[in-house]
């Protein structure tokens, strides 16, 4: 009998677990990851957005201006704001852009740092998931992608997330795009829990600096102009948890836009 009792005890403690881990998923709060710093626990970052052009585009010349910089300030990783493999993201794991694009072209060895990435539009335009991939991973230990995380030091913490399913025209007007949406579907869903574990996690955090990452514009003086669906979704998390800063794409310009609300 005791044997019995503890077969169905442990039969109990199993469908808990399960049940657990399907929970924690679906509630989706964003994966934290620890990246490394100066010893005094200050980091020093370059930025890049929409990007991936197999080197043309003056990509290459970028991306050895880049090299000479990063040395001189001695960079401690590279955030990537997405549209990172034009035009279509990448078709597969395999697709040689991730070489041609990435590997093959940041060659100097200041870049040689952590790329942590987001998707942009043109990368949902192909296999999404590819980018995601532990097989990128293995073939470029720097490659670090996800849909939505975060990155945590005590002086800052750093809040990636995913705008394309933000925005209405790629679900309503997608003309002859075929955008791969695997993870996103139910749509409503991944948004609701997506804008609520940023609220949560900005809320919860205690650094100094608050810097919000992401590929569309909230506001820009340039051609896409301000993102609609981020203006009201997004900037009123921001503006309300005291975010310091949004980094974004998607418009081929630098601007620096600041706001007198705060
Ligand atoms: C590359 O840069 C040069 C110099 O700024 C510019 O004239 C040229 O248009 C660029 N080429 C492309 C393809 O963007």
């Amino acid at each position: 009998m005791a044997n019995k009792n503890d077969h169905q005890l442990m039969k109990v403690t199993l469908t808990i677990l399960v049940v657990m881990l399907v929970v924690d998923v679906s509630k989706g709060e964003f994966q934290r990851f620890q990246p490394s710093t100066k010893a005094d626990g200050s980091i020093t970052a370059f930025v890049i957005g929409d990007w991936g052009r197999k080197g043309e585009y003056n990509q290459s010349l970028l991306a050895h201006q880049m090299g000479i910089t990063a040395e001189k300030k001695n960079i401690d990783f590279i955030i990537s704001t997405g549209d990172n493999f034009y035009p279509g993201g990448l078709r597969d794991e395999n697709d040689e852009a991730f070489y041609q694009s990435f590997s093959d072209i940041y060659t100097s060895p200041a870049l040689n740092k952590m790329w942590y990435t987001v998707l942009g539009n043109h990368d949902y335009r192909g296999d999404a998931m590819a980018q995601l991939s532990p097989t990128l991973k293995a073939r470029d230990n720097r490659w670090f992608c996800l849909k939505s995380f975060i990155l945590n030091t005590d002086i800052v913490e750093l809040f990636f997330i995913d705008t394309t399913p933000m925005q209405d025209k790629y679900f309503t007007d997608p003309e002859d795009q075929i955008y791969d949406w695997r993870g996103v579907l139910p749509r409503d869903k991944y948004l609701s829990n997506l804008l609520q574990d940023l609220d949560e996690a900005l809320r919860e955090s205690r650094a100094t600096w608050k810097i919000v990452v992401g590929h569309h514009t909230i506001k820009s003086a340039s051609i896409h102009g301000n993102t609609q669906e981020l203006e009201q979704k997004v900037l009123p998390i921001l503006e309300s948890n005291k975010v310091d800063l949004y980094i974004n794409g998607h418009d081929h310009c630098m601007q620096q836009i600041s706001s007198s609300n705060r």
